[in-house]
């Protein structure tokens, strides 16, 4: 099995990368030096992630050189109208000066995901928590007349600046995805979306390929909790391969050409987080059918997606 694929316009992303979502700040840096030392090479992060400093520490007490890591962060839906802004201050929490990595910006890979298609209205004054910002009655402040076109714009502004080696998107559904097409000039090289074998996304995954565009795979093993390690199906393929569930789900991913972010801060759980096994045909095409035969469940719904085609699980 390959160790990277290619992203539309050449660049290459290794198959198996690491989430640093929920990843505890005292526990970050240490997760992503090990793992860079165990042999990981990506690294998928995000402003809204709120551990940039401790994964951009990670880097560096690791050891390993910065042109050998892949990194990945999103612009935060609050800052859809200030794509560039938002990618300097991932590039300062992570520790990259900006004419470093203009220079470097052909060896160090970062790629610059839009977290949600969505855009935030900016918070009340005083409000809690001004990146998460709530209307009076709890729900959030969302500008329903946001043209994701524009992000999509500013986000090819910063591939063109050369600041972001390749862009893509996270969480869109196929009807997003086809009215963006109508005016995208850069063809996304990502689509990062939930996906293991209760949410296979099999249409999507179609429509991404027939344009080039790789998905990658968030919550793998079923996000907080991994609650999708415990089915019986899953369990019973991972012990006729004699390897753990876990193995079964990442490998899952590389086997179809889905690149999987399985997140952990165990130093156990992230060296065998990097094993991946050849799948049979027969493996592979019961993984395939479990959410069709009732099992389909979307793990991660965040209130303020309500519309994004979300219940759309073949
Ligand atoms: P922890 O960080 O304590 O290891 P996902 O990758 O689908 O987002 O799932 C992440 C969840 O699964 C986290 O709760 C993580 O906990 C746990 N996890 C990660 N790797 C493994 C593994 N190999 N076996 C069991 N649980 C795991």
């Amino acid at each position: 099995l390959p160790k990277t694929f290619v992203l539309n316009n050449g660049v290459q992303i290794p198959t198996v990368g690491l989430g640093t979502w929920q990843a505890p700040l005292n526990a970050t840096r240490d997760a992503v030096s090990f793992a860079l030392q165990q042999g990981y090479r990506h690294l998928d992060c995000a402003y809204i992630y709120l551990n940039e400093r401790e994964v951009g520490e990670g880097i560096r007490a690791s050891g390993v050189p910065r042109s050998e890591v892949f990194v990945t962060s999103k612009v935060w839906n609050l800052f859809q109208d200030d794509v560039a802004g938002n990618l300097e201050k991932t590039l300062d929490n992570l520790g990259l000066d900006y004419v470093d990595l203009y220079n470097t910006s052909l060896t160090l890979g970062v790629l610059q995901l839009v977290h949600w298609p969505i855009k935030f209205l900016p918070a009340d004054a005083g409000a809690p928590n001004p990146l998460r910002p709530l209307n009076p009655d709890g729900t959030y402040k969302v500008d329903r007349t946001w043209d994701q076109g524009v992000t999509w714009a500013g986000m090819e502004a910063v591939y063109a600046a050369g600041k972001a080696r390749a862009i893509g998107v996270c969480n869109w559904s196929i009807p997003y995805l086809e009215a963006l097409a109508k005016s995208w000039k850069v063809v996304p090289a990502v689509n990062q979306v939930e996906n293991h074998p209760f949410l296979p996304q099999h249409a999507l995954k179609a429509w991404c390929d027939a344009r080039g565009i790789l998905l990658e795979a968030y919550s793998p093993l079923g996000g907080p909790g991994a609650p999708v390690l415990q089915d019986e199906d899953i369990v019973a393929v991972a012990k006729r391969n004699g390897v753990t569930p876990a193995t079964v789900l990442i490998s899952y991913q590389v086997n179809r050409g889905i690149v999987p972010l399985p997140k952990s801060v165990s130093h156990e759980r992230l060296v065998q987080n990097l094993r991946v096994v050849r799948l049979s045909a027969e493996d592979m095409a019961l993984l395939d059918g479990l959410a069709a035969k009732g099992k389909a469940q979307r793990l991660n719904k965040p209130p303020f997606c309500w519309d994004l085609g979300f219940d759309d699980w073949d």
